[in-house]
């Protein structure tokens, strides 16, 4: 039998191969963090269709396969699919020494895989709005001085009224109904965010925003994916318009985010104060 530095091995080379992906910082990140380091002890809660099913024993093996794992089943928070992260990180990029947001860290196991490619000289402000989750994170993420773990909502109106600072990436692990613009005003130039937008049932849509050097915002979509609320940014408008967006029309139309309270005829969806366009970013 293989042994589990092995196993972590082929794993890494597995999801993001499977993402479309060959970057080899993103391989030696998935080969060397240790997901059980973030998990309870076993066994595990694998998350199987509309349930979860329980690994035969404690064998840190059975999570190196491409499956969601049950931080809090009973509230369907996961550890999520490897392979979703693995393409959502190859569009985000972060690079050594960036400054990357992480929204939705859980106990903290791609906050880690965020702070090991961004290395020593970068760093990782990560959010988990739920105290448990958070506490878990914070004592699992003690190895990595360069994380900063905040045990609050990164929503501005919910969190500690501390602005954000600027970030070469925003990472976000929870669905998004309207768009928070102080994530669009944290972004560097050249800085990308990857967030999902869903409406209410949940299953919604991955998407890159990258803020070009004129200040404008470049959009496209990754892929349909399905994530827990996002709370505080919960809005029935922006879920209904993300809803029709996504019911009539192809998300891979999407060119461009614009700023603005007034969508005019090239707006796919909108939120209050944006928009998504069929038109590439304007310079
Ligand atoms: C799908 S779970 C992902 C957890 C983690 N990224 C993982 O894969 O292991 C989403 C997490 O986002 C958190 N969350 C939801 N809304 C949030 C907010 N406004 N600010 C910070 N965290 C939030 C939830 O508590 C939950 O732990």
């Amino acid at each position: 039998m293989a042994l589990l530095e092995e196993h972590r091995r082929f794993f890494a080379q597995l999801v993001v191969h499977s993402a479309g992906s060959t970057d080899s910082p993103l391989v030696a990140a998935f080969s060397q963090i240790a997901r059980e380091d973030f998990l309870e002890a076993g066994p595990w809660w694998i998350c199987a269709g509309a349930g979860y099913l329980r690994t035969p024993d404690a064998d840190p093996r059975w999570l190196y396969q491409d499956v969601l794992v049950g931080l809090d089943p009973q509230n369907r928070i996961n550890n999520g699919q490897p392979s979703m992260h693995a393409l959502c990180l190859a569009a985000a990029a972060p690079r050594a020494a960036d400054r990357v947001i992480h929204v939705g860290a859980g106990t903290g196991y791609y906050t880690a895989i965020l702070a090991h490619l961004v290395g020593p000289k970068g760093s990782v402000l990560a959010f988990e709005r739920d105290r448990t989750l958070a506490k878990k994170a914070s004592a699992s993420l003690k190895r990595w001085p360069n994380v900063e773990l905040r045990a609050h909502s990164a929503v501005t109106q919910e969190s500690d009224g501390r602005a954000l600072p600027p970030a070469d990436v925003i990472y976000v692990n929870a669905g998004v109904a309207e768009l928070p613009t102080p994530w669009l005003d944290a972004l560097k130039p050249g800085g990308r965010l990857v967030v999902p937008l869903t409406p209410d049932d949940g299953y919604g849509l991955l998407l890159q925003i990258t803020r070009t050097g004129s200040g404008r915002f470049s959009a496209r979509g990754l892929g349909r994916a399905g994530f827990t609320p996002c709370i505080g940014t919960r809005d029935t408008c922006a879920s209904r318009s993300l809803a029709h967006a996504l019911g009539v029309e192809d998300w891979r139309v999407i060119r461009s985010l614009v700023r603005g309270d007034k969508p005019d005829a090239s707006a796919w969806c909108h939120g209050r104060g944006w928009w998504l366009s069929r038109s590439p970013p304007e310079d």
